[in-house]
């Protein structure tokens, strides 16, 4: 190999150093620089995953399982009773017909709580809602007769 040839290698070899160095140099000022968490914020994943009973900072915390989550005696009536107490099918009492609710609250809350969960007549147990519980029986009784005043 001849000198000359010799002193391209190293120039080739010095500037593919310092490119090399270069990027490097690069990296570490983005690293410092304010840039970092805007890129971060870039690149960061679009979804974030928060497993029931992890602490997730600001995420809020999901329910424990959905269907066994607490649901609002509202959300229950809508799904489950009012195609009966909606309509007054079969004999239900209505929503909103306060007649027809104190008459069957002079028994007592609980008594027609009770009812609810178990049945009566063509009262289906637990208005055909086989995963409420009686919490959630009871919320949606207590819906319908905080309506029907
Ligand atoms: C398939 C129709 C139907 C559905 C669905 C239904 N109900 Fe009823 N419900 C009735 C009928 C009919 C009665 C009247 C029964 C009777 O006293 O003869 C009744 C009565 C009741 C009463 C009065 C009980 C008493 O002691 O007088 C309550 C409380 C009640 N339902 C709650 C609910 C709730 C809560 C839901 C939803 C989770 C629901 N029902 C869904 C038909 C239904």
């Amino acid at each position: 190999m001849s000198s000359s040839n010799n002193n391209v290698l190293t120039k080739t070899l010095a500037v593919v150093a310092s490119l090399v160095a270069g990027v490097f140099f690069t990296g570490a000022v983005l690293a410092e620089s304010s840039l970092e968490d805007e890129i971060r914020e870039r690149i960061k994943p679009v979804g974030e995953v928060c497993i029931s009973g992890e602490d997730c900072g600001d995420i809020a915390a999901p329910a424990a399982a959905a269907a066994a989550g607490p649901r609002s005696g509202e959300d229950i009536y809508k799904t489950t009773c009012f195609g009966c107490h909606g309509t007054g099918a079969a004999g239900a009492p209505k929503l909103g017909d306060s007649a027809a609710w104190s008459a069957r609250t002079s028994k007592g809350l609980d008594a027609v709580i009770s009812n609810a969960i178990n049945g009566i007549n063509a009262m289906p147990p637990r208005g055909t809602c086989a995963s409420c519980s009686d919490d959630d029986i009871a919320a949606a009784v207590n819906y319908m007769v905080d309506n029907s005043k």
